[in-house]
């Protein structure tokens, strides 16, 4: 029974690669990192323990809860958030151009991209993190995950015996460095630091009472607010909501069209880089723009469909596949057997 050997060095063959191999080398290319954090937990100190990160998550909600939106709706719209973002839901926008077309030329053109649309702030970002945002853009969108990654790091290398001295002083550089590189006008939205935390939230309370839950919304329009001001998705004809020069002078580069994402990275990529760039490329420009787990969700569907919109038909012919060999087999096998015996063996 020769084919049955043959058969058996194969399946060792391939299980090899596939089990083995091809596991190894991806890991790599993209080492294991922890999963997503829709708590964001780096927002607060690094000491604290997951309770305390839920209790600080449920005093700031709380703080929504019992907000005025009233006044948030006032602050809105005479402080700040109004001068450069639309919020077509509430009939608000900067410029009073008659169009809406109109009014996001304008903001591209002063903002050098356009800041997303606030209608629907409320439902696709975290709460806590919109929050803390305000208060300083660069700090969640960068700075915290920066400095914690770069702990996480510096633990890992004290654990594996390494010089303390040295790593402790490669952390602080980083840190510094990096800290210096993210000033407080490093993001386009300014500080509204001088607000208080009530006012914040009373911010967030009156973009809750205009906001659509996220279930209602189509991924693409989730891709569109999150994600355009910097990406361009053309396979779906969707373009860059940017002046491309002056986004590279913003982030140093312009970045890549994601289309074809899903496929060069993957989506067990896309959903931890998403919710925390910082991660896979410390020190990049790329900003967590806070999303929520159900907003992300509606993301890297949105980059399936786009990027690999006949993957529910192709694995539904797998099994059609496995089949067409498995009679095939058979086939070949009979047909070998009946040469050979011609042959006389
Ligand atoms: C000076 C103009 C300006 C003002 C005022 C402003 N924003 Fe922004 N906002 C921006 C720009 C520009 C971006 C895009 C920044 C980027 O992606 O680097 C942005 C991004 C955002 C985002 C996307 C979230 C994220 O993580 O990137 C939200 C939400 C937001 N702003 C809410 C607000 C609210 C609420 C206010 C009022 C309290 C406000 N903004 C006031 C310019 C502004
Ligand atoms: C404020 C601008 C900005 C926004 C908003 C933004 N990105 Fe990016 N993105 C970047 C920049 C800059 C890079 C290039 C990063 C680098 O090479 O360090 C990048 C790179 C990427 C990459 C490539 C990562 C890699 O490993 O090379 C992916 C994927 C990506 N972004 C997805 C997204 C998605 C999805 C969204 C919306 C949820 C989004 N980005 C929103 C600026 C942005």
């Amino acid at each position: 029974m020769k084919e049955i050997k043959i058969l058996f060095v194969l399946i060792l063959l391939t299980g090899a690669m596939y089990y083995g191999i091809e596991p190894y080398a991806h890991h790599i290319f993209n080492p294991v990192v922890k999963p997503a954090d829709f708590k964001f937990s780096d927002l607060f100190p690094a000491d604290s323990s997951p309770a305390a990160v839920d209790m600080e998550r449920g005093r700031l909600i709380q703080l929504v809860n019992e907000a005025n939106p009233e006044e948030g709706r006032d602050i809105v719209q005479n402080f700040g958030c109004q001068a450069c973002h639309t919020i077509k839901s509430a009939q608000m926008f900067p410029y009073g151009l008659g169009s809406l077309e109109a009014e996001e030329k304008a903001l591209i053109e002063a903002n050098g991209l356009l800041p997303p649309d606030l209608s629907n702030a409320a439902s696709l970002y975290d709460e806590v993190y919109l929050i803390d945002f305000m208060k300083n853009p660069p700090t969640p969108s960068f700075t915290t995950s920066h400095r914690r990654h770069q702990q996480e790091l510096l633990a890992e290398g004290l654990a594996t015996g390494g010089d303390s001295q040295k790593l402790n002083t490669t952390f602080t550089k980083a840190v510094e460095g990096f800290d210096s590189k993210i000033g407080s006008n490093y993001v386009k939205m300014n500080s509204f630091a001088w607000l208080t935390e009530e006012q914040l939230a009373s911010v967030v309370s009156f973009l809750r009472t205009l906001a659509t839950p996220v279930e209602k919304l189509t991924p693409k329009e989730v891709t569109i607010n999150a994600c355009v001001r910097c990406h361009s998705i053309d396979y779906d004809h969707v373009p860059l909501a940017a002046m491309p020069k002056e986004l590279e002078k913003y982030l140093g580069t312009v970045p890549p069209d994601l289309s074809m994402m899903i496929r060069s990275k993957g989506e067990g990529y896309l959903n931890t880089f998403i919710n925390d760039p910082q991660k896979h490329l410390l020190g990049t420009n790329m900003p967590r723009v806070g999303l929520t787990a159900a907003s992300q969700a509606k993301v890297v569907a949105y980059l399936n469909q786009v990027g690999d919109p006949k993957a529910d038909e192709r694995n539904s012919l797998g099994l059609y596949f496995v089949i067409y060999f498995l009679v095939l087999a058979v086939l070949a096998f009979a047909w070998k057997h009946n040469e050979f015996k011609e042959i006389g063996k």
